[in-house]
C-alpha cells in the first residue's frame, strides 16, 4: 500500500514507518492521521511483522505536533472529532499487540509527544526536543496527552511540562522517563533497528501479552490486574513458543519462536 505522506519500508521483522511531510516538519493533518491509522492496522494484521519502528523524514522533526493550518480554522464540533480521530490512532498503535519504537530524531512536540507517548518505547536522538506546548496556542493537547504524560512521568512533573508548555531536551526527558534511551543523532536509526531486531526474535504471543497486561492493567486495581495477569500466564502456558523456549533454556541452546 502505498501513501502520499507516509513511507513504508521493511527490514525482516521489522517495519518502519517514516511520517513524510518534512516542510512542515511532520505536522500530523486529518489526511496523514487517516493515512497512520491504516498502515499501522496493515501491521497489526501481517504476522510477519514483530516489531513497528516510528520516526519522522529530515533532520529536524519526528514530529511537530497537529497541523496548526487545520487547527487555526476548526470549528467546536469539528475540534472534537479531530481530537478522537487522534485519540482513536494513538489507541491502536498503543495496543497493536507488537511491540512499537518510536525513533525520535528531532521535535516531537504536542501531537508529535503525544504519538511517542502511544509507542511502547521510545528511544531519542541527543538532539531531540520534546514538549506539549499547546497551551501556547490556547488550546490543549487532544490525542490524550493529558492522560499519557501524567501516567509516564507522574503527575506534578506532568503539570509541569502541560501548564509551561516548555520544550525539554532528550536527556531530561530520560530523566524524567519520558524516553527510554538516548543516542547520538547519528546513530540513532541503526540502534534502533538493531534494538527493534533483538525484540523480533522473542516469543511475539508474550511480547503481546506483557503489553496487554501493562496497558490494561494500569486502569485497573491491583487485584484485577493480578487476575488478568494470571489468565494471561495461564495463556501463555499453552503455546509452543513456551515449550520452545524452556526446552531451549534446559538444552543451552537460543531459542527459535515461532509465534504460536
Ligand atoms: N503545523 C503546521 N505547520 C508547522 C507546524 C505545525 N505544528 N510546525 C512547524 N510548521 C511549519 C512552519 O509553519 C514552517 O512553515 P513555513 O516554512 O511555511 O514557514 C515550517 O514548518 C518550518 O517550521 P519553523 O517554525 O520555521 O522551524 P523552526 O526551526 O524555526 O521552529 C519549531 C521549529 C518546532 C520550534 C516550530 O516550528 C514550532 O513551534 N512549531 C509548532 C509546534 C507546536 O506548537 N505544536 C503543537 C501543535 S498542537
Amino acid at each position: 500500500m502505498s501513501f502520499e505522506n507516509l513511507l513504508v519500508d521493511r527490514d525482516g521483522a521489522v517495519a518502519l514507518l517514516t511520517i513524510n511531510r518534512p516542510q512542515v516538519l511532520n505536522a500530523l493533518n486529518s489526511a496523514t492521521l487517516d493515512e497512520l491509522r491504516r498502515a499501522v492496522l496493515d501491521v497489526k494484521h501481517d504476522e510477519a511483522i514483530r516489531v513497528l519502528v516510528i520516526t519522522g523524514a529530515g533532520e529536524k522533526s519526528f514530529v511537530a505536533g497537529a497541523d496548526i493550518n487545520e487547527l487555526a480554522v476548526q470549528t467546536p464540533v469539528q475540534g472534537k472529532e479531530h481530537a478522537r480521530q487522534g485519540q482513536h490512532v494513538f489507541d491502536v498503535i498503543e495496543n497493536l499487540g507488537k511491540p512499537v519504537i518510536a525513533a525520535i530524531n528531532g521535535y516531537a512536540l504536542g501531537g508529535g509527544c503525544e504519538l511517542a507517548m502511544a509507542c511502547t518505547l521510545r528511544v531519542a536522538a541527543s538532539t531531540a526536543r520534546l514538549g506539549q506546548p499547546e497551551i501556547n496556542l490556547g488550546i490543549i493537547p487532544g490525542y490524550a496527552g493529558t492522560q499519557r504524560l501524567a501516567r509516564l512521568v507522574g503527575k506534578g512533573v506532568a503539570l509541569d511540562l502541560l501548564l509551561t508548555g516548555r520544550q525539554v531536551d532528550a536527556d531530561e526527558a530520560l530523566r524524567i522517563g519520558l524516553v527510554n534511551r538516548v543516542v547520538a543523532r547519528e546513530a540513532l536509526m541503526a540502534d534502533v533497528m538493531t534494538f527493534a531486531g533483538e525484540l523480533a526474535t522473542k516469543a511475539p504471543v508474550a511480547l503481546k501479552y506483557i503489553i496487554e497486561a501493562v496497558n490494561r492493567g494500569l486502569d485497573m486495581s491491583l487485584d484485577q490486574a493480578q487476575f488478568l495477569e494470571a489468565t494471561l500466564f495461564g495463556l501463555v502456558a499453552s503455546t509452543e513458543d513456551m515449550r520452545e523456549g524452556t526446552q531451549a533454556f534446559l538444552q543451552k541452546r537460543k531459542p527459535q519462536f515461532k509465534g504460536r
